[in-house]
């Protein structure tokens, strides 16, 4: 149990990306082992803003993606509460920089998961809706939900984008570019092995990661703290299909210990629910 309240408080504070002062010796790669992404190659992509008052400004907390003109999911963790006021939280969306000094879209409507407690029992998805649809651009573009049968396979060309921490201990430093990797998905059995090990719990068949969870990442490629609520998106028949949302994770990119996404082929039907009664 003791490591699930070390998870839980890793994973507390990872909501605030910190922004220590970078440490130029140190190349800019990241999400962790990733690179800098192209302008326009995730773009829909987006970052969920609250307001900081100690710097003044709308800080970064999470990822999330557009995926439709008016609607962004993330992660349910990455909002403080089931009744959050709309007005608390602001979109930047069309570009690789973080402060790239685009204007912040404005939030009309939250919707949690009405199953969401904490990241590790699952339901860790949310919807926000925004003020004004935005128009298409090169930057700015809905991806697409896959079908809700898609069964997501290791062979499966995947990418996780974001602009969280580069290592374990180390923020994405200024300009803070969006940084991209490539990850494996691990099978959930598989995925649950590694975790009950990483635990100590080897011999309890308890089920630690759900079936509404996928993993993906290995040593050295993964997600890390201030990626959640963005895009694990993978190639299917062509194009690009958002697959996972960041969830949560025992550290970043360990050997044997996988970041865990929210599967979000089992949201599918509940996702379009939500969009649809709303438009
Ligand atoms: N919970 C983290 C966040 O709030 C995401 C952690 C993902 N961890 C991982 N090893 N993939 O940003």
């Amino acid at each position: 149990m003791l490591w699930l309240l070390f998870l839980t408080l890793l994973l507390l504070g990872s909501s605030i990306a910190g922004t220590p002062a970078p440490d130029p010796e140190n190349e800019l790669v990241g999400i962790v082992g990733g690179h800098s992404a192209p302008q326009g190659k995730w773009p829909w992509q987006v970052s969920l803003r609250i307001y900081v008052y100690h710097w003044a400004s709308w800080t970064h907390i999470c990822g999330g993606s557009l995926i439709h003109p008016q609607w962004v999911l993330t992660a349910a963790h990455c909002i403080s509460r089931k009744d959050a006021d709309p007005s608390a939280y602001r979109i930047h969306a069309g570009n690789v920089y973080l402060y790239g000094g685009k204007a912040l879209l404005n939030v009309s409507r939250v919707i949690v998961h009405p199953k969401y407690v904490t990241a590790f029992l699952g339901y860790d998805l949310a919807l926000l809706q925004l003020s004004k649809a935005v128009d298409n651009t090169a930057y700015i573009r809905p991806v697409r939900l896959p079908s809700a049968s898609l069964d997501i396979t290791p062979e499966h060309q995947c990418w996780v984008t974001g602009w969280g921490a580069i290592g374990m201990h180390q923020s994405l430093p200024p300009p803070y570019r969006l940084q991209q990797v490539n990850v494996q998905v691990v099978e959930n059995e598989v995925c649950n092995q590694h975790y009950h090990k990483a635990s100590g719990h080897v011999s309890d068949d308890s089920t630690l990661i759900q079936p509404d969870m996928l993993c993906a990442g290995s040593e050295g490629q993964d997600s890390c703290y201030g990626d959640s609520g963005g895009p694990l998106v993978c190639r299917v028949s062509g194009s690009w299909s958002l697959v996972g949302i960041v969830s949560w994770g025992y550290g970043c990119a360990l050997r044997d210990i996988p970041g865990v996404y929210t599967r979000v082929t089992t949201y599918v039907p509940w996702i379009t629910k939500q969009i649809g009664t709303c438009l």
